[in-house]
């Protein structure tokens, strides 16, 4: 969800009244680099390219619609996170964002951990290497048979997020005859700036232990009292795409404030606290995310400054980037089909995708940026709506942006900002095809994750 992206915020209302609106103040062949992968630009005929590679050579080799994404960005951001952070603090990168083997190895590459939600990305994760020790494994109802492999493979966290499950997993570490490390995911009460489907530490939702009433203390109690686990830390993850930092603040001071509880009541000193992930990044040019190296500061100044008032020894502080990582590095590239103007409303654009490939639009009301890529216009700029292919109003992928007035059927159009929760999220609704993940760097550019096939939906279908 962008910041911009409420139907009552500044740049709707600017852009529509009407059926009139304002031009955009911007050139539509400029593109904005904070809303592009590092390596994307124009050549000299006015073709977007990413590492080196034209559009227009991507889409005959890969087809449309597809995901191009720039690894040496997502390489260079791994590090960023990494170096931001240093040596005393561990970056966990959220795999439910985007996760393939190419992307297990590259993190290990780039010196990063895991986390992972479900017993699929726990095996994508191990068939590309990653040791189990670098691998936290969350979600609030883990299957026993999911827990168990866990276990059996040695994750080097598990996330606890109910009382049940404190019993559970203590249960199979003692049938394995192993004592495993654990966390206790802690909801904090702050009520995070965002969509309500993606912020997750008020109390009204079902992640987590909620620190009020003293319901994360009893939790603590019980994991103690428990031979087969290892207490190693709290866990608070307030919510995705947020750019104020007050929340993580608060969240930082109210798990310190339990550590020192549990040292008061218990004597031991828990050594880690994990404050999620949720930063934002920039899906419009309105969107100002912040550096890793900021986030970094804010946080452990936070954390140093509280512990040191609670006479607490600063605990090794790790964060859980998805989206902030892996999201900027990568556009999806569709071909224009039908163009539709509707007199004194806007132009409606069908591509080749659409919900199937990115529901976000259509789930959070989120907003994206959109660019004519395979040539430049001089053309004066419309108001469009950028739609898909699917049977159904509400498959927008782009709710109002600008291109040029001579946009025709074949163009290239990208969506930059389409590396988290895009791919992870899409469907085969409509028997759609999810499309492939091409990686693109230094003038190369493979597969990474394949374009399905009709043969593979066909191969689901068993009656
Ligand atoms: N850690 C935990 C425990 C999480 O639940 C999540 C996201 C993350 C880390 C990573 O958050 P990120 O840095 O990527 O914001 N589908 C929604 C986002 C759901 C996020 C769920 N949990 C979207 O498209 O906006």
């Amino acid at each position: 969800m962008s910041r911009s992206a409420h139907p009552a915020g500044p740049r709707h209302a600017d852009v529509m009244t009407e059926g009139h609106y304002s031009a955009p103040a911007a050139d539509l062949n400029v593109l904005d680099e904070k809303v592009w992968a590092r390596t994307v630009t124009r050549d000299a005929d006015g073709a977007l390219t990413v590492g080196g590679i034209a559009v227009a050579r991507l889409a005959e080799e890969f087809g449309t619609p597809a995901y191009f994404l720039d690894e040496s960005d997502f390489r260079a951001r791994c590090r960023a996170w990494a170096d931001a952070f240093g040596p005393d603090a561990d970056v966990f990168y959220a795999g439910k964002a985007f996760l393939s083997r190419a992307v297990v190895r590259w993190l290990q590459e780039e010196g990063l951990n895991l986390d992972v939600c479900s017993g699929g990305e726990l095996t994508t994760a191990l068939d590309a290497g990653m040791p189990a020790e670098r691998i936290a494994f969350h979600g609030n109802n883990k299957t026993v048979a999911e827990i168990e492999r866990a276990v059996e493979v040695g994750v080097g966290r598990i996330v606890l997020d109910s009382f049940q499950e404190i019993v559970r997993v203590a249960h199979i570490a003692r049938s394995h005859g192993v004592r495993q490390r654990v966390q206790i995911r802690v909801t904090v009460g702050v009520e995070a700036h965002t969509h309500e489907f993606i912020a997750t530490a008020h109390e009204d939702q079902k992640f987590g232990i909620a620190l009020a009433d003293g319901q994360a203390a009893e939790a603590v109690r019980r994991t103690l009292a428990l031979d087969s686990l290892e207490l190693i830390g709290i866990h608070s993850h307030i919510g995705s795409q947020i750019f104020d930092m007050a929340g993580f603040e608060v969240s930082a001071r109210r798990v310190v404030q339990l550590l020192a509880e549990v040292r008061d009541e218990h004597g031991v000193e828990l050594p880690e606290i994990d404050l999620g992930g949720g930063l934002g990044i920039a899906y419009t040019s309105e969107d100002d995310p912040r550096e890793p190296h900021d986030i970094a500061k804010a946080l452990s100044d936070i954390v140093t400054r509280e512990c040191e008032s609670a006479k607490l020894r600063t605990p090794r502080i790790s964060v859980e980037p998805g989206r902030a990582i892996v999201g900027p590095t990568a556009f999806t590239l569709y071909e224009v089909g039908t163009i539709k103007p509707l007199e004194g409303l806007r132009t409606y654009v069908s591509v080749d995708g659409g919900m199937s490939d990115n529901i976000r639009t259509a789930l959070y009301d989120a907003e994206y940026s959109v660019a004519l890529v395979s040539r430049t216009s001089e053309a004066e700029p419309m108001l469009v709506r950028v739609v898909g292919k699917h049977c159904e109003s509400g498959d927008i992928v782009v709710k109002d942006a600008f291109l040029p007035a001579d946009l025709a059927p074949g163009d290239l159009i990208a969506v930059p900002a389409t590396g988290a929760y895009c791919r992870s999220m899409a469907s085969n609704y409509n028997h759609a095809l999810r499309p492939p993940v091409v990686a693109v760097r230094d003038g190369e550019a493979r597969v990474i994750v394949r374009r399905e096939t009709e043969e593979d939906l066909l191969r689901l279908d068993v009656g």
